[in-house]
């Protein structure tokens, strides 16, 4: 048996697969190198020493998904990260992200809903939240009205994959994500941004690099211990177990629920000023920044309350900052050598 793995040569899908692989399982990958090179397969390759399947499939074109399933007749679990996710982007061409999270996953959802059983795991993302009441945030916190059309299709996402799981074969656990950051301590894979940077670690290490001339910080008079915002940082490589563990969870028929949630950070929020002084520290080097206004759309503080995944799924984040900032760093040196 098989498990795809969608947008296996992205960033927290490469990590993924690399731990997939390492666990033994047989892996097929889709990607349409929308955002991605073939040199990610390559980097996979050489830490793992096996090659998954890889197949150039845009999850947009509906016979091309029935194509591929019908090659692949022995897929039984899936797991979803193929899907566009800048937020901006998405607030000035709505209709692009519809189309590309919405459709690709429907299209997946017809063909697995034809098996016996499928397992399925979905990216979701601490967004669904919003500015949640209560610190840390627990799965049972409201999910609230998005704030970006990507964001809805977050949101938009999980429901159809909970109303297809009423009705056919499929369990699904839907994995809801803080802040990813990092790269596999090999430095053979790792993030990489198309562009200027949105996220604060991907633009720390291109500054430290000599790519950025400062970094904005975004705001330093929010109601927080130092003025800057909370977020919950959680290293790529224990995030992509986290993935492992679920899918095993599903194929060993464990789980209490047709859909079950889990939240997967560190469950410590660290501030801007924060996550900058330990980059210095863990690169050794002075970070130039100015606290500029703050960034639309911003929410003050989120990270995780972690004890179901902890409990339930049997997975705990082990990296710290440091070795999550250390690792970003690491590769950053690596792409620009
Ligand atoms: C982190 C903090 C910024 C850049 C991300 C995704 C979003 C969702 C949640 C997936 C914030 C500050 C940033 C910079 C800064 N994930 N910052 N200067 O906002 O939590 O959102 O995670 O679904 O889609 O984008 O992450 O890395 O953009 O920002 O001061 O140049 O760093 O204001 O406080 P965020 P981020």
């Amino acid at each position: 048996m098989k498990t795809l793995v969608t947008g296996g040569l992205g960033f927290i899908g490469s990590h993924t697969v690399v731990e997939l692989l390492n666990e033994g399982f047989e892996v097929v990958i889709i990607d349409n190198l929308s955002n991605s090179s073939m040199d990610v397969l390559e980097g996979i390759e050489r830490i793992a020493g096996k090659k998954p399947w890889f197949e150039n499939v845009d999850l947009k074109d509906k016979k091309a998904v029935q194509t591929f399933f019908k090659k692949y007749d022995d897929v039984a679990g899936v797991i979803h990260f193929a899907a566009s996710k800048a937020v901006g982007e998405s607030v000035e061409n709505p209709l692009l992200y519809y189309e590309n999270n919405i459709n690709s996953l429907v299209y997946l959802l017809q063909e697995l809903q034809q098996k016996p059983e499928a397992s399925f795991i979905f990216s979701s993302s601490c967004t669904v939240y919003g500015q949640a009441e209560i610190m840390p945030i627990t799965e049972n916190a409201p999910v609230q009205q998005a704030m970006s059309p990507y964001g809805n299709t977050k949101q938009m996402g999980e429901e159809i994959i909970t109303d297809t799981a009423k009705v056919s074969n499929l369990n699904a656990v839907l994995l809801r994500y803080f802040n990813p950051i990092g790269a596999h301590p090999s430095a053979e894979i790792g993030e990489l941004p198309i562009g200027v940077p949105q996220n604060l670690v991907p633009f720390i290490t291109q500054t430290a690099i000599g790519l950025r001339t400062e970094l904005s910080v975004y705001g330093d008079d929010y109601p927080t211990s130092d003025g800057t915002c909370i977020r919950d940082y959680i290293h790529v490589v224990d995030l992509a177990k986290a993935h492992v563990v679920a899918l095993q969870r599903l194929f060993a028929k464990k789980n209490l629920d047709k859909i079950e949630t889990f939240n997967l950070g560190t469950g410590t929020g660290s501030s801007v000023l924060e996550v900058i002084t330990t980059f210095e520290k863990v690169s050794n080097q002075r970070l130039p920044y100015k606290i500029v206004g703050r960034r639309e759309g911003d929410i003050v503080s989120a990270y995780a309350n972690t004890d179901k995944a902890n409990t339930v799924l049997g997975w705990k984040a082990k990296s710290t900052l440091e070795e999550a900032l250390s690792s970003a760093w690491k590769w950053e040196k690596k792409i620009r050598s």
